[in-house]
């Protein structure tokens, strides 16, 4: 463990640690605890500090856990994942997509769970703000065998999965927005990154990653430019991503036996009870242009339905919805 994990380990219980405490407790110096402090606040950390007191954080911070998560994972479903947890990565869908080869056990799905991501990715080429031992993190394979079922549909199902996951935990009102992202109250609760690495003896191979914010550090508005909340206010408590990971892992293994055995069809009438956009008025914004109709739901292959202005309803695979100001 680096010093500055060290140093986050010994302040997660949310009491007042003094410098000389902590040097004494790793045996490291003064000047070396401070400069551990400092990282960890430029990872995204709030530690507090008084004078006379010392530091600590906040809350109390439920670090990554793989023995609770996995215990968390009824007996029948454990076996089908591999998760390993890390204190930093780039990315978690970057360190799945690079060394999915070496891990151990091809053919369980593996799961990568970070308390921090360097370089998080969202769609688009955006950048995924990823503050320390905050939100989750989290990257899984998933070897898709031959289907009729098309990959683009795994990305919606994964959002549907996910959004049955928190409710599970006591998250209420939660939304979907064509393609995948998790909302509340309209605003950004969660994002989903799915890509394809390839092919492996016929199947295909998936990376799928989601970002849940669950407890932002204050003064997060500065990193992120769409509107955006955490389940902490979703849900007035503190959510555990241990219990949370678990959840997401058991419920994306349903989902996803569903839509590998049927399709997508019989999932639709899920996604229209959760999709915000149904019957409104939007833009689809496209990088050279916007189309203008009315959300009119989403087909068997996951593809938007906008009933445009001269009557007709056409399918979309891409685009972004932006709401018109009048619906
Ligand atoms: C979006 O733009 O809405 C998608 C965000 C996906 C973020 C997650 S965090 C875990 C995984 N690793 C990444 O770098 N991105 C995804």
């Amino acid at each position: 463990m680096s010093t500055s994990n060290s140093v986050l380990f010994l302040l997660r219980d949310n009491v007042f640690h003094s410098g000389e405490e902590l040097s004494g407790l790793l045996g490291i110096s003064r000047s070396a605890v401070w400069k551990a402090i400092k990282s960890l606040r430029v990872k995204g950390l709030d530690i507090h500090s008084i004078r006379g007191k010392g530091y600590r954080l906040p809350r109390e911070v439920e670090l990554l856990d793989e023995d609770i998560i996995r215990g968390a994972i009824p007996a029948n479903l454990r076996d089908k994942f591999q998760i390993h947890t890390y204190f930093e990565l780039s990315s978690t869908n970057t360190h799945l997509l690079q060394y999915i080869q070496n891990f151990s056990d091809g053919d369980k799905s593996q799961v990568c769970i970070s308390e921090y991501q360097t370089h998080g990715r969202g769609r688009r080429g955006r950048v995924w703000y990823s503050p320390f031992a905050a939100n989750l993190y989290l990257s899984m394979s998933w070897r898709h065998r031959q289907s009729p079922q098309g990959v683009s549909g795994f990305s919606l199902v994964t959002a549907l999965a996910l959004a049955k996951s928190l409710e599970n935990l006591g998250v209420k009102d939660i939304e979907l927005k064509w393609p995948n992202d998790v909302l509340w109250k309209r605003k950004k609760l969660a994002g989903i990154l799915l890509e394809l690495t390839g092919e492996a003896h016929g199947d295909q191979l998936l990376i799928v990653g989601i970002g849940v914010n669950v407890d932002m550090p204050e003064h997060s508005e500065a990193n992120i430019n769409q509107p955006f909340t955490d389940l902490r206010n979703a849900t007035g408590t503190r959510v555990s991503r241990n219990k949370l990971s678990a959840e997401f892992l058991v419920q994306i293994a349903k989902y996803f036996h569903i839509y590998e055995t049927n399709g997508m069809g019989s999932l639709l009438p899920e996604w229209f009870s959760r999709d915000s956009f149904l019957h409104k008025n939007v833009e689809l914004i496209f990088p050279n242009q916007t189309i203008r109709g009315t959300v009119a739901g989403i087909d068997e292959q996951g593809s938007l339905l906008l009933d445009l202005i001269d009557g007709s309803r056409r399918a979309f695979q891409s685009g972004e919805i932006s709401l018109r100001a009048c619906s």
